[in-house]
């Protein structure tokens, strides 16, 4: 498959290191365009890809276009390529917040997927969550779930409105797991576990509940309450976790970044 990317940031690269590791293209086929000539030379050191700093002529030649710099830059970027496409491309959307009408028009183009997709992509465990608009072919929206599966899972979506709900959830949510195992790994060593083991019990722990909820047919909740007694050490726990609102802490968190996604569309418009 022939790839331009737009932008090769931390997004970028996850999926290109995934997309290369699992053969879906070659080091040959793919072009990076990069604002930064640092990070063009670090991508084309690690995988000998083609890197330039012209968006225009990356995207030339290319079967998929990826976007993948941040909201801020979609704009400016729309705005170099417009003109640039040509039919039998498909232009796909990481970009959050950035809705499907909004690229459309900054492309002056209306083949387009928008995905929002997740770091772990990086190592083939992410969740992305996609849909495109009626241009894109049969054949393209079977390159789109190619590019995804080697990234890890997927779900399409009709409704559009869903995606900037999966960029508070998915998007957003690897690091609210990487803050939960931060928070756990500091509170095990203040306690006076040594660091290295404080981080692999953290790790570990995180690790083992995700497979067992995994292979569970019961709830969270349902698990939740299984292995917590009365009176008992996860009480005393979870009781201060209750005390600090924990759960509408949570809420809070997911809201503000989706009411975030949202804003960031209508400045990307
Ligand atoms: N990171 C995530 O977990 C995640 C998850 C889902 C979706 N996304 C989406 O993925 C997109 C990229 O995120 P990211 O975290 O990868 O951001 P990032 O690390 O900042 O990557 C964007 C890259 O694009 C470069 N760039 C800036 N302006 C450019 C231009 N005009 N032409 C070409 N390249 C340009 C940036 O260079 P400079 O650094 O010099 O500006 C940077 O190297 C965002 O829209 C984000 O919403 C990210």
């Amino acid at each position: 498959m022939r790839l331009a990317f737009i932008g090769g940031g931390n997004m970028g690269e996850a999926m290109l290191a995934a997309i290369l590791e699992k053969g879906l293209s070659t080091m040959d086929n793919v072009t990076v365009s990069d604002i930064s000539e640092s990070r063009r030379q670090d991508l084309k050191r690690k995988y000998g890809i083609t890197v330039t700093g012209d968006n225009r002529r990356a995207v030339s030649g290319s079967e998929v276009v990826v976007l993948a710099v941040k909201p801020q830059q979609v704009a400016q970027v729309m705005s170099e390529i417009n003109g640039g496409l040509d039919a039998s491309q498909l232009v796909l959307s990481i970009v959050a917040g950035a809705t499907i009408g909004a690229l459309c028009r900054g492309l002056g183009y209306d083949c387009v997927a928008r995905v929002m997709p997740n770091t772990p992509a990086r190592i083939g465990e992410g969740i992305s969550v996609w849909t495109a608009t009626a241009g894109v072919s049969k054949e393209q929206r079977a390159q789109v779930a190619a590019i995804l599966d080697v990234m890890g899972r997927q779900v399409y979506v009709a409704d559009e409105r869903y995606l900037d709900m999966a960029t508070a959830v998915s998007g957003s949510g690897p690091a609210y797991v990487f803050l939960f195992a931060e928070a756990l790994t500091s509170a095990a060593v203040d306690i006076g576990l040594p660091g290295d083991m404080a981080r692999a019990l953290a790790l570990e722990t995180i690790l083992g509940s995700v497979r067992f909820m995994q292979s569970s047919d019961r709830s969270p909740a349902e698990l939740r309450r299984m292995v917590t007694s009365p009176g008992g050490t996860t009480a005393a726990a979870l009781a201060r976790l209750e005390e600090g609102r924990f759960i509408e802490l949570i809420s809070r968190a997911v809201k503000a970044a989706y009411q975030r996604a949202k804003e960031l569309g209508s400045s990307a418009k």
